[in-house]
């Protein structure tokens, strides 16, 4: 398994990935801002306009974290649908139920679980979306297999994370722009080794053809990806059949 430019065991790297996000729960959030220029929360808006989710809609939002995209999908499905938030990390869902309740979001529920072995019958879900998760996965493929699972025939599973950006000179300047990334977490975190596995982490994630080929693979149809300020990141949707 990869933990950033590391080889390690799948037990190492569930461990190595459950404490980056220990440390960091707290101030997750004011870095998420930070390094993406405020740009994440478009780019979630945006998974939501690509879910096609409609009241009474049933989400699953895997690697939920502090819950950006539950109070999003919430409100979407409204009080006759459902969403359940679920994460592997007790610390981040602990700042992620604090925050929804003050949105006065308290319909959302919690599942601590991992989601290579999740915790649902078949078919209960009509839209999985996951949130820069799957980049922390300890066995993407399995989770992947999870998902068409959970997902009920013509449910929709969507994959916000970062990629490739197909533009070289735009790769160059985004380097520069995360090398900054260390030093911010050290000064707001005062953790920069967590920042540093999130830019290796970002590097040896499959680009976008790739996680397609892997979203084919698990059994997905109709799969096709939008490329989010030139591939920076990109959303990839999917179709259970
Ligand atoms: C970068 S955060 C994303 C949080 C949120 N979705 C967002 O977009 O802001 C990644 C999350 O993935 C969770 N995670 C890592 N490995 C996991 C696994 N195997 N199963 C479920 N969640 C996992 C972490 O605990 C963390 O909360």
């Amino acid at each position: 398994m990869d933990f950033g430019f590391r080889r390690v065991s799948p037990e190492e790297k569930t461990r190595l990935v459950g404490g980056v996000f220990e440390r960091v729960a707290e101030r997750y959030d004011v870095m998420n801002d930070l390094m993406s220029l405020g740009s994440h929360r478009l780019f979630k808006r945006m998974t939501v306009e690509m879910s096609g989710v409609r009241p009474g809609m049933r989400v699953l939002d895997l690697a939920g974290g502090t819950g950006d995209l539950s109070a999003l999908f919430a409100r979407a499905v409204g009080e006759t649908g459902s969403v359940v938030l679920t994460d592997i990390n007790p610390a981040m869902m602990r700042v992620g139920r604090d925050r929804l309740i003050d949105q006065g979001l308290a319909q959302v529920k919690f599942c601590q679980a991992a989601a290579e072995a999740l915790p649902f019958a078949d078919g209960s879900f009509d839209c999985v979306v996951i949130g820069f998760g799957l980049r922390n996965f300890t066995d993407k493929e399995a989770a992947l297999r999870e998902l068409a699972r959970v997902l009920t025939p013509g449910g929709v599973l969507l994959v916000l994370e970062f990629s490739k950006p197909e533009n070289p000179l735009l790769e160059s300047a985004y380097a520069v722009f995360q090398s900054a990334w260390p030093g911010l977490g050290r000064l707001i975190v005062g953790d920069a080794d967590s920042y540093q596995y999130l830019v290796e982490s970002i590097r040896v994630h499959p680009p976008q053809r790739a996680l397609k080929l892997m979203m084919q693979d698990a059994g997905f149809g109709d799969v096709e990806y939008h490329n989010l300020v030139g591939g920076i990141a990109a959303i990839h949707r999917g179709v259970k059949p």
